[in-house]
């Protein structure tokens, strides 16, 4: 017999009607109740078990973990919080569970033992609810640039090039298999290796996108990019996915309106999508709050700051006043502060952006036209500005709790000032000829930037790891699923 979906048995009014559903045992109470999920929302259905007339060999199979088919009769519910339930005629255990050895009990577990159980914590609510949702964020992006205009593009993964110039990449080599090609001692030649190149793992789709955008005008792409950075932080992963647009004739003005109507638009689509799971993802970190000390706790809850960004305009701060504001906000006493930068020139570190956005402003913060010196060589120089304090027409956008969740930029368009800039950093125009020849046929004024999409998770969930919100996270000395 076909099945329904948990969620769709929950959304019935139809009772009396006989159904099946299919999911996993959560709890089994008083050899009666069983507490029933199968993924498609965050609610379990209650399926009421005829004990007496199910044989006890049964009736032992009914364990945490298990795989169940029950068919029965859907009925109006006396239990709390629920409407429907089902009264069971027939279960069929599809799948054993042991559960002394079932590592997913029902209790609160850390986050740290789910993380290394990465293959079961999506049978957590905690889990799945972050699972649909970045799913539902998922969609949204595509629907937005989808009904804007653009046109998806799949960039390569493979790449002969370092798109950002950090020399943060994975390399990508065959496997020593007969015919590839050796050195004299034995050793696979590298050079003449599968691609008869160096290959690597794309840390960036923006300079393909770049040569997209040239031809097709607005465009995105969005699929896994790759960083060899050691950062083992709660914000970076070694393995993750990035979204790009690029638009032909978009100056930098125009590239951070497209950002920021297209963060508010694919978090309104979730928040009115997941609703039910953001409550429950509000509640699990109001639980989280409780424990910090009151100084440390968010002023606001999940879907609070949530409508907050929807609601109210990104401040835009060139990275001159921002330094200008840090500088002001430093106090010359060794307090808290003191390690705030002074420097005009230097990067900014998460201290210090996280100063800005949650103290100083208290809202999304656009920081533009950063120095030259400290940003990718491919962005436009500013026009008129004073020797040795050249910057770049760049912006990142910076949440709170997060830290920088987009980079990008307008693009120099201009032949002579991009080789200068490549040979600057030791890039040969050679290996960029293809890239180059956007700016010799056609070149035009051009802008993207690239979101990375588990810190949107990351923000929208209110999760505080990056481990959390995607699969199977790779990060240095984990890769174990
Ligand atoms: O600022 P990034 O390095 O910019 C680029 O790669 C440009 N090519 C994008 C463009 O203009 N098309 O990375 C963009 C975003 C960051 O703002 C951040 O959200 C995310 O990607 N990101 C990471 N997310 C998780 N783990 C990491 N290691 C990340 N590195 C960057
Ligand atoms: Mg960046």
């Amino acid at each position: 017999m076909k099945h329904t979906s948990v969620k769709d048995l929950l959304n019935n009014t139809k009772t009396l009607q006989e159904v099946t559903a299919k999911g996993w045992v959560r709890t089994f109470r008083n050899n009666q109740f069983i507490a029933l999920n199968d993924g498609s929302t965050l609610q379990n259905i209650q399926c009421v078990v005829d004990f007496e007339n199910t044989p006890e060999t049964t009736l032992k199979r009914i364990t945490t973990g298990a795989a169940v088919c029950v068919t029965g009769t859907l009925q109006e519910s006396q239990g709390k919080g629920q409407n429907v339930e089902i009264q069971v005629s027939k279960i069929e255990i599809l799948g054993d569970s042991d559960a002394e050895k079932y590592p997913m009990q029902p209790k609160k577990h850390s986050l740290e033992f789910l993380r290394e159980n990465a293959h079961l914590r999506v049978r957590t609510n905690a889990f799945s609810a972050i699972m649909r949702v970045r799913s539902t964020l998922a969609f949204a992006v595509h629907q937005y640039f989808q009904e804007n205009g653009f046109f998806y593009v799949n960039t390569p993964i493979i790449t002969g090039s370092d798109a950002e110039g950090a020399g943060e990449m994975f390399r990508v080599t065959a496997l020593p298999f007969d015919n590839t090609p050796r050195t004299e001692d034995g050793k696979v030649n590298f050079k003449e290796d599968f691609f008869g190149k160096e290959t690597n793992l794309t840390v960036s789709g923006q300079l393909e996108a770049e040569t997209f955008a040239m031809g097709l005008g607005k465009v995105y792409t969005f699929g896994p990019t790759f960083r060899a950075e050691n950062s083992n932080t709660s914000r970076h992963l070694a393995e993750f996915w990035m979204i790009e647009p690029e638009v032909a004739f978009n100056d930098l003005d125009a590239n951070m309106d497209l950002a920021e109507d297209f963060i508010k638009y694919v978090i309104k689509y979730t928040v009115d999508k997941c609703g039910e799971d953001l409550k429950f993802l509000e509640g699990r970190l109001l639980e989280e709050e409780k424990a910090k000390p009151q100084a440390e706790r968010s002023e606001m809850n999940l879907l609070e700051k949530l409508n907050f960004v929807m609601e109210n305009n990104f401040k835009r701060v060139s990275y001159t006043e921002a330094i200008d504001i840090l500088r002001d906000s430093t106090p010359n006493k060794k307090k808290k502060f003191n390690y705030l930068i002074n420097e005009w020139g230097a990067d900014l570190q998460s201290e210090h952006e996280r100063f800005l956005v949650e103290k100083h402003f208290k809202c999304p913060v656009i920081l533009f036209d950063y120095p030259a010196k400290i940003k990718a060589f491919y962005m436009r120089l500013n026009d008129n500005t004073e020797p040795g304090k050249e910057t770049v027409r760049a912006m990142d956008i910076l949440f709170p709790g997060i830290g920088e969740i987009v980079g990008g930029s307008q693009r120099e368009e201009r032949l002579d000032v991009l080789i200068e800039k490549m040979k600057a950093i030791g890039i040969e125009e050679e290996e960029l000829w293809w890239y180059l020849d956007t700016r010799r046929f056609g070149t035009a004024v051009h802008s993207g930037f690239g979101l990375g999409f588990e810190r949107l998770v990351l923000f929208v969930t209110g999760m505080g790891n990056i481990r959390d919100v995607i699969p199977f996270p790779r990060t240095p000395m984990n890769a174990e699923f």
